[in-house]
């Protein structure tokens, strides 16, 4: 069958079969709303009339990091600002964004810009601990999926939602830059890496009881050294000039 387009021939699509589309399941991500990265809506919790500023010790703080740029530049510190805010408040709403954006003498435009281009800036309250689970191809080859799965089921969560008590929030994220130590979960600013099931739930056991599990590899090596014995680098360290000049 053929229809006109653009003054071609083309085949038209033939629709596939409803069998066909049931086993082409690719991505197990949340749906989220194609808007909600980027257009803000005002709520009980999330609007401009919520007041909002520096603690005493973080308004310092912004004032040093202000500093840093030259005067007609202090936009720059947009970015540190906002990060400074988010940990005060826990989250970046509206009036974080406003605040900021007073404090640097720009309009709140600039500043929304930037937090709505960087993930890193939950423009929605998230829960005490901030799960971020790696499921890009290396961490999923290292089974990111039966992780994802274990947490899931232990907090009774999926990615993109927070549980009752405030305390877990789950997203999935793109390569968290430690593929070495793949499968990789970050909670806050900590990078918990060598993941398994039984790893996993222990450290998500520790944080309900409020300890802090130590971070890094969970299988037991250093940082990202050969699970095995070492392959390379076992003879003594070589001196400068090894090999290329005999007089040294
Ligand atoms: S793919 Fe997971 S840290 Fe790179």
């Amino acid at each position: 069958m053929l229809r006109i387009l653009s003054r071609r021939l083309v085949p038209l699509a033939r629709p596939r079969s409803l069998a066909a589309q049931s086993v082409r399941t690719i991505s197990n991500t949340s749906v989220a709303r194609s808007d909600a990265l980027f257009v803000h809506r005002d709520s009980t919790d999330n609007n401009a009339t919520i007041p909002f500023e520096f603690t005493p010790e973080n308004l310092k703080r912004a004032k040093e990091i202000i500093k840093k740029y030259p005067p007609q530049y202090k936009k720059a510190a947009t970015i540190p600002l906002l990060d400074l805010a988010q940990r005060q408040n826990g989250w970046t709403s509206i009036s974080t964004m406003n605040y900021v954006a007073n404090l640097l003498e720009v309009p709140p435009m600039r500043v929304y810009e930037v937090a709505t281009f960087y993930t890193m800036f939950n423009r929605q309250p998230v829960g005490k601990y901030f799960l971020q689970l790696c499921t890009t191809t290396p961490c999923q080859l290292c089974g990111s999926d039966s992780i994802l799965e274990t947490i899931q089921n232990h907090l009774g969560i999926k990615p993109g939602q927070t549980t009752d008590d405030k305390l877990f929030t789950l997203v999935e994220v793109e390569c968290a830059g430690a593929c070495v130590n793949a499968p990789v979960l970050a909670v806050n600013d900590d990078y918990y890496e060598d993941l398994t099931s039984e790893t996993t739930i222990k450290i998500l056991d520790e944080l309900k009881k409020g300890n802090v599990p130590k971070a890094g590899p969970q299988s037991g090596r250093q940082n990202c050294e050969p699970h095995g014995e070492l392959t390379t680098l076992r003879g003594e360290p070589t001196g400068p000039g090894f090999r290329v000049r005999a007089d040294l």
